[in-house]
């Protein structure tokens, strides 16, 4: 724990129907920093050295026996997880529960703070050249705003909100505004993010530090992203009678109560969300379309020796929202 190691390793071979990306750009994801300072992640365990990072865009540079050779040279925004695609999650269209998917930065997972990673032709997409190599990073969560608001059911007029203002909240009032809600409610506690909520789409903001959330807001959607019990207690009584909740934001705790009496009485549908499945050609094309602003997320930029103040930037400095690696530079 809290050991972080920049190492000399062999440029990884891609295997069968893989492309090499040189990675250009890597976020900094909480998931990132928990196994750096905690070493484990409920029961995913660091047992040995670890590549962090799962967040990353790169340009192809080799391809693998069968892989497409012609996309040498294409910029791309990399899905980091690899699923089965023979078991019955798989090919029910779950694939994003699959229990044997192999995901960066998940023990035993090497993850993308490296110079190259090897990755299955299929989940590197194709990036215009409009998103630099950040925005094509931060594809990753945006699919988890975007598979949150799929799940949510949003179609457009909608009174949503969404408690906590990280880079997850923040993303996911842009694509809730972008897929039409109507009013977008964000609360958080850190005004700086707030205010950035606001700049993003918000129609309005919460400080919990002064107010809390209404219990008659009427909100036909919660998108949960702080991973706080109580902004799901509290974001779902605020739900009008038919209303939807999506737990996005995974907390320390592993059970949680909820309002169960009221869900029956309003008849509330509550469900969670696990990391995204599909979003990545349509979170690639709503942010090439200027329908959601990645960039104004990056608060800090790092070389590959600096991996470590990226790690530790968010717990130093209040107004850090995301941080990116550039494994190229030294
Ligand atoms: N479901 C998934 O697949 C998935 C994927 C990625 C991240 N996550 C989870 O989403 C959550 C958000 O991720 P992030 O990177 O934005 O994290 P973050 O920690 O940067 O942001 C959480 C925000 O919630 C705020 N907050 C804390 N308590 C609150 C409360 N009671 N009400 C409202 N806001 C409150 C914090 O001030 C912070 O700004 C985390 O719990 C993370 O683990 C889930
Ligand atoms: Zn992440
Ligand atoms: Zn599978």
């Amino acid at each position: 724990m809290n050991d972080l190691r920049i190492e000399a390793r062999p440029t990884p071979r891609p295997g069968p129907g893989e492309l090499l990306v040189e990675v250009r750009s890597v976020g900094v994801c909480g998931s990132d920093v928990h196994y750096y300072q905690h070493g484990r992640i409920g029961r995913y365990v660091v047992e040995q050295p670890l590549v962090l990072g799962h967040e990353a865009s790169g340009v192809v540079v080799a391809a693998g026996p069968g892989a497409d050779a012609s996309r040498v040279g294409e910029r791309v925004a990399i899905e980091p997880g690899i699923p089965c695609g023979r078991c019955t999650r798989c090919r029910t269209g779950h694939y994003n529960l699959c229990p044997d998917v192999r995901f960066f930065a998940t023990p035993p997972i090497d993850g993308a703070f490296a110079r190259y990673v090897a990755i299955n032709q299929d989940f590197a997409y194709p990036v215009p050249d409009t998103l630099d190599d950040d925005e094509a990073a931060l594809i990753e969560p945006l699919s988890v705003g975007l598979w949150a608001s799929w799940r949510a059911g949003i179609r457009g007029g909608e009174r949503v909100l969404v408690t906590g203002a990280g880079p997850i909240g923040l993303v996911a009032v842009q694509v809730a505004r972008a897929l039409g809600a109507a009013e977008v409610i964000v609360t958080d506690l850190n005004r700086r993010r707030l205010g950035l909520a606001a700049d993003l789409g918000a129609t309005s903001v919460i400080d919990l530090t002064r107010e809390s959330v209404p219990a008659d807001l009427g909100a036909d959607i919660l998108l949960e992203c702080s991973g706080a019990p109580q902004a799901l207690v509290d974001g779902i009584r605020a739900l009008a009678a038919a209303g939807t909740a999506v737990a996005v934001g995974m907390g320390p705790a592993a059970d949680a109560v909820v309002p169960l009496q009221l869900i029956q009485n309003r008849e509330i549908v509550l469900t969670g969300t696990f990391r995204y499945a599909n979003t990545y050609p349509k979170a690639i094309a709503l942010a090439a379309a200027g329908r959601i602003q990645l960039r104004s997320l990056v608060t800090g930029r790092y070389d590959l020796d600096h991996t470590e103040e990226a790690l530790t930037a968010g717990s130093s400095d209040p107004s850090a929202v995301k941080a990116v690696v550039h494994p190229q530079q030294r």
